[in-house]
């Protein structure tokens, strides 16, 4: 895992725009320097001096302006047409249905594969070289998806779902990031994209529809039961566990078996995630979970069921 880089693309998409961006400087460079150079060359080979007389005067040249109309214009044809081959490259119409549906909440994503049932939070697995078709929506207020490497940025628009293609060249873990101001935590609503080869995102899609781990341990059953009696089954949803549907927060079912907790904000230790249930408030202020003031009792029990559902 590494920080995300704009600059460093890895799909044909972000490629595309990389490229368009790259051409784009060339010429706007290139521009720059024929301008301020025939400036600068103007201001000195043509200085006036002591005793000359004024240059010869004239007004109109039709063929010095047909020539600095010209060039601007094909100019700006080129740009043109290569903006429209790098947005049909970054951007092509969505597939029929959608492989994956992303919704924005505060402060969170929620994520959906629709053909096999797989819910995730946060945390993105693709299979490495296919291009998913993917259906942005918000839950509540604008957010917006941005994985540098990998797509163009698009808001989640509640009630209005937006469209990227995601795709990765090749397996890894890339870093995205909500990139429209959404309250007070958008800072930590990063998204991990993991590609991995296609029998290995198999793989994690049959441990991903397995119902969850029943407890193994006295702790974990009496985590288990402080989880069904307390406030958590309100708004979290565990397969497998009766009356936790709750859609409002992310889906515990294989909450172990994820890379960070709470959008990005700690790693998913056993440690932190007792950390994260003793004070939400504390280490993400303004997240939707409140402290609930559990008795260390209770979070090494509830932190102990949390840690095994792989
Ligand atoms: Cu969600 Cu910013």
């Amino acid at each position: 895992m590494h920080a995300s880089n704009a600059l460093n693309p890895q799909s044909p998409q972000a490629r595309a725009i990389y490229d368009l961006g790259i051409v784009s400087t060339i010429v706007f460079v290139l521009i720059f320097v024929a301008v301020t150079g025939a400036i600068v060359y103007a201001i000195f080979r043509f200085r006036g001096r002591e005793g000359e007389s004024d240059p010869k005067q004239f007004a109109g040249s039709e063929k010095v302006e047909i020539i600095w109309t010209a060039i601007p214009f094909l100019i700006v044809v080129f740009l043109f047409v290569l903006t429209l081959r790098g947005m049909n490259q970054a951007d092509p119409p969505p597939a029929p249905s959608p492989d994956l549906v992303v919704t924005g909440h505060q402060f969170w994503w929620q994520v959906d594969y629709p053909n096999s049932g797989v819910i995730s939070a946060n945390e993105i697995h693709i299979p490495a070289g296919k291009p998913l078709s993917v259906r942005l929506e918000s839950k509540d207020v604008l957010h917006e998806f941005w994985v540098p490497e990998l797509t163009r940025k698009m808001s989640n628009v509640p009630g209005q779902p937006n469209h990227i293609w995601l795709q990765a060249d090749k397996p890894g873990i890339y870093i995205g990031q909500c990139s429209e101001f959404c309250g007070t935590q958008h800072a930590w609503m990063r998204i991990l994209v993991v590609a991995e080869e296609p029998s290995k995102f198999e793989e994690w899609q049959r441990a991903q529809l397995q119902p969850s781990q029943r407890p193994t341990s006295d702790a974990a059953a009496k985590g288990l039961a402080l989880f069904q009696t307390s406030t958590c089954i309100n708004c979290h949803a565990i397969r497998g566990v009766r009356g936790a549907d709750a859609r409002v927060a992310p889906d515990l079912t294989h909450v172990a078996s994820r890379k960070q907790l709470a959008a990005g904000i700690l790693e998913n230790t056993p440690a932190n995630m007792r950390l994260w249930l003793k004070s939400p408030q504390h280490i993400k202020p303004g997240a939707l979970m409140p402290d609930f003031n559990l008795t260390d009792e209770q979070l090494d029990q509830l932190g102990e069921y949390l840690s095994t559902l792989r």
